[in-house]
């Protein structure tokens, strides 16, 4: 398995994903300012494994408090989890996350629970999100798998892989779930400017499982689906609002609606903790803004003018009318979101298991 994440006695331990493809190194984050700053600066990147890390500096910066009463570290608490949750505005997994390491801190310190195994029950949650992260996607393979053509070319953008999780991917685990199940799949991989975790990540990771892959300029896919040389596309997300618009990789939304041009299915994979029921639509998702240097340089070489004005957004929002279904852990959404998306949700509470892949 790609060891995205880990944690380690001794810190979190990050492979560090701007150096691939070329060099396969790591990261050791021994504090939770440290894990904030891999996020930041995408040494791990993708909505869980986004997650995951910041539960696991949340569990870092607690077991390392030197605090010996309650109240001091209920302020500690309050620093940790504004420091991780100022890292990376869109993917909503991260604060969903936070939000879940600071109930079960607040359940355990109201319980009068002694600080030396709060320390230690934290450092639990954050191994089992861990954990579920990995079922989780293993789930999403087992229910879109079927979803996906027999024998055909399937699209993706960005990277919703191992590399974008704690193993296995989203949107590629239902790739790899589908190969797995004997499908005669190729992919397609959208290059993903300006960051290129299509062409870097996507593609380095699927032809590690020997899966084979073209990768395509951005700009080279109407043309393919136009040619019928696309059977259907598969996407990961960042956040997904309560009436089903997406927000993924900057470049989904024209990947979407020309596969409905097309005819072609258009797939959307995520957890629920992808899911922000808080945010009505599209339109009321952040958007994170990056550095204009992404744009402007190539491998530190500048490619565009002095003075050049320039935009780097570094998602979009698909409207959910683009979306064929969305595949979760337990089961696959369909229109209209708003209702499918409450029934699963209440279907998760009742203890709903998980397929198997
Ligand atoms: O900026 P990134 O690389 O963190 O963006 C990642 C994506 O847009 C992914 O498609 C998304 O997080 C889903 S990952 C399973």
């Amino acid at each position: 398995m790609i060891p995205t994440l880990e944690w380690l006695p001794e810190g979190v331990n990050f492979l560090d994903q701007t150096k691939l493809p070329l060099e396969e190194t790591y990261v050791l984050a021994t504090d939770y300012q440290q894990v904030a700053t891999v996020i930041r600066d995408m040494i791990v990147r993708g909505a869980p494994a986004i997650g995951v890390s910041a539960a696991m500096g949340f569990a870092l910066g607690v077991s390392q408090s030197k605090a010996t009463d309650i109240a001091s570290l209920n302020d500690e608490v309050a620093i940790i989890a504004k420091t991780l949750a100022e890292t990376r505005p869109t993917a909503v997994n991260l604060f969903w996350a936070i939000d879940r390491m600071r109930a079960k801190y607040n359940a355990l310190a109201e319980a009068g629970t002694s600080i030396p195994e709060i320390k230690a029950a934290l450092i639990k949650e954050a191994q089992q999100m861990y954990d579920e992260d990995i079922a989780a996607c293993k789930s999403m393979g087992a229910h879109g798998a079927a979803l996906l053509p027999q024998q055909g070319t399937v699209l993706t953008h960005c990277n919703a892989g191992a590399l974008a999780t704690c193993g296995y991917g989203t949107a590629l685990g239902v790739i790899r779930a589908a190969v797995e199940r004997g499908h005669n799949i190729d992919v397609y991989a959208d290059e993903t400017r300006p960051y290129l975790q299509g062409a870097r990540l996507t593609a380095w990771e699927l032809l590690h499982d020997n899966i084979p892959t073209t990768v395509l300029c951005d700009n080279m896919a109407g043309s393919l689906m136009r040619q019928g040389k696309i059977q259907a596309v598969i996407v990961g997300a960042d956040r997904i609002a309560a009436n089903g618009d997406t927000a993924n990789k900057i470049g989904t939304y024209s990947v979407a609606v020309l596969a409905k041009e097309h005819g072609i299915p258009f797939y959307v994979a995520a957890p629920l903790s992808t899911i922000d029921v808080n945010t009505p639509d599209g339109d009321a998702i952040p958007i994170e803004q990056r550095a204009a240097t992404e744009v402007t340089h190539s491998n530190g070489r500048q490619m565009t003018p002095n003075g050049a004005a320039i935009q780097n957004p570094a998602f979009d929002a698909t409207p959910a009318k683009y979306i064929t279904a969305i595949i979760t852990e337990h089961g696959v959404l369909q229109a209209p979101y708003e209702q499918s998306i409450k029934e699963m949700f209440q279907k998760a509470a009742t203890g709903s298991e998980l397929a198997t892949a």
